[in-house]
């Protein structure tokens, strides 16, 4: 049995959690939009086409806040292909899936479905094919009330009063080569920078998010977001972050570890910021949007996993099949995000539905859960409020992490990682959420946590989240194979939380004020 021991106290705090770290993104990629949130004729359709079961269980989920339209794919989108008459609409080949995009659905359907399913609408403007100019015009066409040109194209549309996007995204992962029209950081920030600059000027209230790197592993990461963030600084509020983890070695302790690298990517990235704003002598803080991050790896080196040949509409696409062993490293990574709260502001799971994502449907069928589904729920449920500093004494071990890049094989050591990644979040009404994930794959953990500054506490929910065999997945045949149950060994003695954990578990313990 492995002891960790947790210190902490409720006024010492990382950082409030925004309502925009539980994020998701929904591309027009694969089946995400088209047989995912949308399918007309689905039994469970409703007048919009979009998908009452999916709504179901994305309100389940929890997002508050969803990225569209892409990706990569944004960076070849000619939002006006998707706004109007349906049946006026081009069909356009996508290079970024070697798709067939019909546009049947655009940017005002998207509004429609983020109302329907209660988040806020997160867009990306294309900066790769396209520039500043078609970036203003679509913030006009979305924000402005009326009276101008695009305002009133939109309200001849349909949508009389603005969609109110609040929340902007300077392009797509403009330092990759597989990106349409990719950049050297200078050509990107000086193209970010006049957009933004544009888009601020039709509406003053908006928030902009420039690209950092697409991965901690790129050539270029670091000299990218100095880059980037000095062109952008005084012109954006965030600078993004993209991670996929990956256990292509079949290597579980390394994979459970991989979140901690998360950790070092958003450490080396606010460093870079603030050594920009020092340079500026400024106050200025920018702040961390990961707009992108998941576990992604078996649909992804291979080119017939991300691509079906002939131009096919709605293809099924890097439509991973999530294990248990998957939940944990992701849950780890849901870790890393809480504590961070201070500097990360925003993130989007990615994706939503079907593409490398949380819920999974079948055209015509049911829809279901994937084992990553949990993690994210229980954060977005539990996880509002004060990140607390929490110190944790857990015995560690020493990791490498394989993770190439292109052709090159390369590993980043992770040394030193605690048996125990842990978050505490403390709620307004005197309550306390820990997230625990315990790392070691064959021994219990007991761990004891010093909460005596809260005062007296009661165990509310107690949750885990295992499988015997950690190769198991939900399908639409066992979609409740891997589920939460509830967890049984929790107390709460003089102030002290003792829980034992079961060999690779996550585990959710919300305690509430008695
Ligand atoms: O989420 C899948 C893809 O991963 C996105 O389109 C792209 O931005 C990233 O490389």
């Amino acid at each position: 049995m492995r002891k960790a021991r947790v210190l902490m106290d409720r006024d010492f705090a990382i950082g409030h959690t925004d309502p925009r770290l539980f994020g998701a993104f929904v591309e027009h990629l694969g089946r995400c939009v088209y047989g995912g949130i949308y399918e007309p004729g689905h039994p469970s359709a409703d007048a919009g086409g979009f998908r009452k079961d999916v709504l179901g269980l994305v309100k389940e989920l929890g997002p508050t806040i969803v990225r569209y339209p892409g990706g990569n794919f944004v960076s070849g989108y000619n939002w006006e292909d998707g706004v109007g008459p349906v049946d006026k609409r081009p069909a356009r080949l996508d290079l970024a899936w070697f798709s067939t995009e019909p546009n049947s659905f655009g940017t005002n359907e998207f509004m429609d479905w983020c109302k329907a399913a209660g988040v806020e609408p997160m867009m990306a403007v294309n900066l790769g094919t396209r520039g500043g100019d078609a970036a203003r015009n679509l913030v006009e066409y979305c924000n402005h009330p009326a009276g101008s040109y695009w305002s009133d194209l939109r309200r001849a549309h349909g949508w009389e009063k603005p969609h109110d996007v609040k929340f902007w995204c300077l392009g797509n992962e403009m330092d990759g080569p597989w990106q349409m029209e990719y950049k050297t950081a200078t050509a990107y920030g000086q193209v970010a920078r006049e957009a933004a600059k544009m888009m601020r000027w039709v509406d003053p209230t908006i928030e902009l998010a420039a690209c950092g790197s697409s991965a901690r592993n790129m050539p270029s990461f670091g000299h990218w977001e100095n880059t980037v963030i000095d062109h952008t600084f005084d012109h954006a509020e965030f600078i993004s972050l993209h991670t996929y983890l990956n256990n292509y070695k079949e290597d579980t302790a390394a994979f459970l570890a991989c979140p901690d690298l998360m950790d070092s990517f958003i450490d080396e990235v606010v460093a870079i910021a603030d050594a920009v704003a020092a340079k500026r002598r400024s106050t200025k803080r920018m702040m961390l949007s990961f707009d992108e991050w998941n576990v992604w790896y078996r649909t992804r080196r291979k080119r017939a996993d991300r691509v079906r040949e002939g131009w096919p509409v709605a293809p099924p696409i890097l439509e991973e099949i999530y294990t248990m062993e998957d939940a944990l490293a992701f849950g780890g990574a849901c870790i890393s995000l809480l504590n961070h709260a201070d500097r990360v502001k925003s993130a989007c799971l990615a994706q939503l539905v079907n593409v490398i994502a949380p819920i999974m449907t079948e055209t015509g069928g049911p829809a279901w859960r994937q084992t990553i589904f949990f993690p994210f729920a229980h954060i977005s449920r539990f996880g509002r409020g004060k990140v607390l500093r929490a110190q944790v004494e857990s015995e560690t071990y020493d990791s490498s992490y394989y993770d190439p890049r292109g052709a090159e094989e390369l590993s980043f050591p992770v040394p030193n990682v605690p048996y125990l990644k842990m978050s505490a979040v403390a709620d307004e009404s005197g309550g306390l959420s820990l997230f625990l994930l315990n790392r070691d794959l064959t021994q219990e953990m007991e761990v004891s946590l010093d909460a005596r500054s809260f005062g007296r506490l009661a165990v509310g929910e107690a949750l885990e989240l295992r499988h015997d065999n950690l190769k198991a997945t939900n399908t639409k045949d066992a979609a409740e194979r891997v589920k939460p149950a509830s967890l049984k060994e929790v107390t709460v003695e003089g102030g002290h939380v003792h829980a034992t954990l079961r060999p690779a578990s996550w585990n959710v313990v919300h305690l509430s004020a008695n």
